[in-house]
């Protein structure tokens, strides 16, 4: 970043005034004077009148959307499709994904610029439970969804043990909890279609406690800050 910006950024002067400042030798980058259009790059110690530049700390920024399907999680879609990223108010961050829901499936998607607590969330050895609302096309039973619960094989490993529950059933659909602790590309659609089912509709209903509750589909918000600490105990 260019010190005239550095300075603006960490609320020392305009960027012109801070231009006046380079000018007038009052900037040193690194003990040596800084120059006009001079670049500040990350671990550099900026000093001005001899006293150190203190950087501001880049804000965490927490949002929880309701995903509607037909929308891709990335930050940007060279095939020209609707992100995640087009329901983010123009103030947000540079924030991104925790994560992804696949491009048919709904629900609960956190985005944030806290790299950390995306890691922790996403991490193969995370097991913070997700839940899923799932409708199967036709009629289900317990025995069916013993298989799911037990563990399936996706690419020749099986899925870990999970929690699911018959929500309704009769000829025509089953609708069904999931509760999954693991990431697995696709998983519950291809744990449900290696048992020979048709996943008709896929929505994230919750990660740990948190919940979908009170959003449309379409709809974002910020996290409050119980609900960010909550995430970070995980
Ligand atoms: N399981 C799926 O099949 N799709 C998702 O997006 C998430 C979990």
């Amino acid at each position: 970043m260019r010190i005239n910006k550095f300075l603006a950024e960490n609320g020392i002067a305009s960027r012109r005034h801070a231009d006046e400042m380079i000018a007038q030798n009052r900037v040193k980058i690194n003990g040596v004077l800084a120059t006009l259009g001079a670049i500040v790059e990350e671990g550099d110690q900026v000093f001005v009148d001899d006293q150190p530049v203190i950087t501001k700390e880049k804000e965490l920024e927490y949002y929880i959307l309701n995903k509607p399907k037909g929308v891709i999680c990335t930050v940007s879609d060279d095939r020209g499709r609707k992100t995640v990223m087009d329901f983010l108010p123009e103030t947000a961050g540079r924030v991104f994904p925790v994560g992804r829901l696949d491009y048919e499936t709904e629900g609960l998607l956190i985005l944030t610029n806290d790299g950390d607590l995306s890691f922790r969330l996403t991490h193969p050895t995370s097991d913070v439970p997700k839940t899923y609302l799932a409708r199967i096309e036709g009629t289900m039973t317990e025995k069916d969804l013993n298989r799911i619960r037990s563990g399936i094989e996706l690419d020749g490993v099986l899925t870990k043990k999970c929690k699911a529950h018959i929500v309704e059933t009769n000829k025509a659909y089953t609708k069904v909890h999931i509760t999954i602790t693991e990431g697995r590309n696709r998983q519950v659609r291809r744990m449900f279609e290696a048992i020979g089912r048709t996943v008709q509709f896929l929505k994230r209903v919750s990660i740990g406690k948190l919940k979908l509750t009170g959003l449309d589909r379409g709809e974002i918000r910020k996290l409050t800050e119980s609900e960010v600490l909550y995430l970070q105990g995980l």
